[in-house]
């Protein structure tokens, strides 16, 4: 239930989004309050997707920055604006465009395969950008000789060259969040007080945890799978956890650890949806040269996901 604030809040937001024709895209780990006021939420490949067809004159997106500018670069028409500024995934950050071209100048029989936790910036440079949900899929497209760096996440990296077999080299970059709060501890007691739950965890994780997991899924794998199934434990984002548990009271949707939040998907609060969309403040803008390459990378891991 809402408040008389919040109430007000979300009455000003649906008559802008309708005086301006905007639509709010938010992500699975946003605020419950968020989720409730956004047209779309989904995973990163489903928000990439959706910006890319939907009609509208402004995008609010409800997420963080790689998942703006992914937006804009696929709908470059449209005005993108991030709803807080600021919120970034720290991961994105732990690779630098100098770097990976050091990297390609001294390897250049490698392909390079982008987590879209990545700059634009990155993604220009890359042969293939992927998500959590099509990484595999993706790199089992790739020639089986060829050999692979996969940048920033060395866990779905180190996931999908289990998966796949292929000759692949990991960036060492990392989820704060999935890296370091799930431990295979947490799963051997959650099993012992839990055995009739499944657990699932994000492929963020440490490969550890995920083999000690029943599987892995991005986060709309997980919200597919609770869709389906009673009794689940979450190793993935709180706010994944909170909006199943708002979808399905009845089912028993316990989280791996509660103190797995991502302080960046949580600085967007619903105050700034209306400030940001009134405002028209926080414009996503990418340099059409960047713009151009990225597409590459962006539009190659859309054609291989259909
Ligand atoms: P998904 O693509 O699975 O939604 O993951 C995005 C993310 O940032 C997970 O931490
Ligand atoms: Fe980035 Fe991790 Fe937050 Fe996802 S949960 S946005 S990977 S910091």
């Amino acid at each position: 239930m809402y408040n008389v604030e919040e109430e007000k809040i979300i009455e000003q937001i649906k008559q802008l989004k309708k005086s301006k024709k905007a639509i709010i895209l938010a992500h699975n780990y946003q605020l419950l309050e968020v989720q409730k006021v956004a047209d779309f939420v989904g995973d990163s490949l489903q928000l990439a997707q959706k910006a890319k067809e939907v009609d509208a004159d402004i995008i609010v997106f409800a997420g963080v920055l790689f998942m703006a500018e992914t937006a804009k670069l696929l709908n470059p028409k449209v005005k993108v604006l991030l709803a807080k500024d600021g919120a970034g995934c720290p991961m994105a950050d732990m690779i630098k465009p100098f770097q990976l071209q050091e990297f390609k100048v001294q390897h250049p029989d490698y392909q390079v395969v982008c987590y879209v936790n990545s700059s634009i910036e990155i993604k220009a440079e890359s042969n293939v950008c992927v998500t959590s949900s099509n990484a595999v899929k993706i790199v089992e497209s790739i020639d089986k000789d060829t050999p692979i760096l996969f940048v920033p996440d060395q866990n779905l990296g180190n996931y999908t060259k289990m998966k796949t077999g292929r000759n692949i080299r990991v960036w060492d970059g990392m989820c704060p969040i999935h890296h370091f709060i799930f431990t295979v501890n947490d799963i051997d007691k959650m099993r012992k007080d839990y055995p009739n739950h499944k657990i699932i965890v994000h492929p963020e994780c440490q490969l550890d945890v995920i083999k000690a997991a029943d599987f892995a899924a991005s986060t709309k794998g997980v919200a597919d799978y609770v869709a389906e199934h009673d009794n689940i434990i979450l190793g993935t984002e709180i706010g994944l956890v909170e909006a199943l548990q708002y979808k399905y009271p009845e089912k028993s949707i316990l989280p791996l650890s509660s103190m797995a939040v991502c302080i960046d998907m949580k600085k967007t609060q619903l105050i700034d949806i209306l400030k940001t969309l009134e405002n028209e403040a926080n414009e996503i803008t990418i340099s059409p040269e960047i713009a151009k390459k990225a597409a590459v990378a962006i539009d190659r891991m859309l054609e291989l996901s259909k």
